[in-house]
């Protein structure tokens, strides 16, 4: 492994056996990892970019070892990195990437995962060991995940959070009751399915965890289903790109002033990306969307066709995952990537849930840190 410098010092170019991987001095110098750069406790960064001249470039690099040393003028100091955090953190690499590209992290799915459902027992993951770590990979991997044998209690769903963050309260409290009691002398009025959406559309920002507990179960039907809304999307957009493009482009606008007190709006895409292209959310919800006015007059009818071909998506079997909660059953959903829905029920009994929100901040985090220690165990 060796080093080349370009003529002005501003940066620096690191050969490995296949690569060659240029850095700017600026970055380098920012990212270091010295105790009077960064803090040795916590990590974080002491400096701001202030303190660090413009004018900052490299007049002497070295390679020894594991590590790469580099002299830093105006400032006459010489850091010390490790060459493996430079290689996973480089960033001289091919960025050319399609709008709607995915994070590597994330697996799109259709009704092919039904018999593979993320699912996990309540107690092992309440032991926080190997099936925990795997059930959170898998959440953060298909943004879903079933939990089994949970205690059929009220507010159990609380536990169920603490398992990876905190309850995002909202208007509707810390949580909500889903409670449904099937009259059979007035069946006209059991058969409502509700289609698939995401939750709470109107709410800036979005909640991004959805939790759903079973508590009672008695009635037929009900089934809860699920969509990969980024699968949905993408779909879309190979079928037709101008609607991708247009429902990407253009925001719609979600309320909620259902009572007293309570006025929420939102202005957002039904389909989110980042700047760079990266798909990073699905907002679909027909109960609350509002009137759009945000789409120009001549892009209308497009967004129109464009949302509806969505909703034909959305509704269409087979890109379905279904499964029945019973007590003690529960699902976690990122709600900003997998839509949810309820089947109609039929017949009598009871059915009751409880719901609430929470962060996927939270989820990752967990998931990141289990990474970490696996991988400080494993050195
Ligand atoms: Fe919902």
């Amino acid at each position: 492994m060796h080093t080349a410098l370009t003529q002005d010092g501003t940066v620096l170019t690191l050969f490995t056996d296949d690569a060659a991987l240029r850095f700017h001095a600026i970055w380098l110098r920012d990212n270091a990892q010295d105790s009077a750069t960064r803090a040795s406790g916590n990590g974080q960064r002491l400096i701001a970019l202030r303190d660090i001249p413009a004018e900052t470039r490299i007049s002497d690099a070295t390679v020894e070892g594991e590590m790469l040393r580099l002299t830093f003028a105006p400032e006459n100091k010489t850091l010390a990195y490790p060459v493996a955090w430079l290689l996973s953190n480089a960033y001289d690499k091919d960025l050319d990437q399609q709008q709607g590209w995915l994070a590597a992290d994330i697996e799109l799915w259709n009704a092919d995962l039904q018999a593979n459902v993320p699912t996990a027992q309540f107690p092992e993951l309440s032991r926080r060991g190997s099936a925990f770590a795997h059930w959170v990979e898998q959440v953060t991997r298909y943004g879903f995940g079933k939990i089994e044998a949970g205690p059929i209690k009220e507010g159990a769903l609380f536990d169920v959070v603490d398992l990876f963050g905190f309850v995002r309260e909202t208007n509707y409290g810390k949580h909500f009751e889903v409670r449904t009691e099937v009259n059979p002398t007035n069946l006209a009025f059991t058969g409502l399915g509700l289609q698939a959406h995401t939750d709470n559309p109107y709410r800036d920002p979005v909640p991004t965890i959805q939790v759903l507990y079973c508590l009672e179960s008695s009635a037929a039907g009900g089934e809860n289903m699920v969509v990969d809304g980024f699968a949905c999307a993408r779909r879309l957009q190979l079928e037709n790109p101008e609607y991708f493009d247009v429902l990407a482009r253009y925001c719609a606008k979600f309320e909620y002033a259902g009572e007293d007190g309570v006025c929420l709006t939102s202005r957002r895409p039904l389909i989110e990306l980042a700047p760079d292209g990266e798909l990073i959310g699905i907002r679909f919800n027909n109960r609350s969307l509002a009137a759009v006015t945000d789409v120009p007059f001549d892009k209308m009818g497009l967004w129109y066709d464009a949302y509806r071909r969505l909703g034909e998506i959305i509704d269409d079997p087979a890109m379905e995952v279904t499964f029945r909660l019973e007590p003690g059953e529960a699902f976690v959903v990122d709600n900003t990537r997998v839509l949810h829905a309820r089947k109609a029920y039929s017949g009598t009994g009871k059915r009751w849930l409880q719901g609430c929100y929470a962060d996927k901040d939270g989820l990752r985090s967990t998931r990141d840190a289990l990474h970490r220690t696996a991988q400080e165990a494993a050195e």
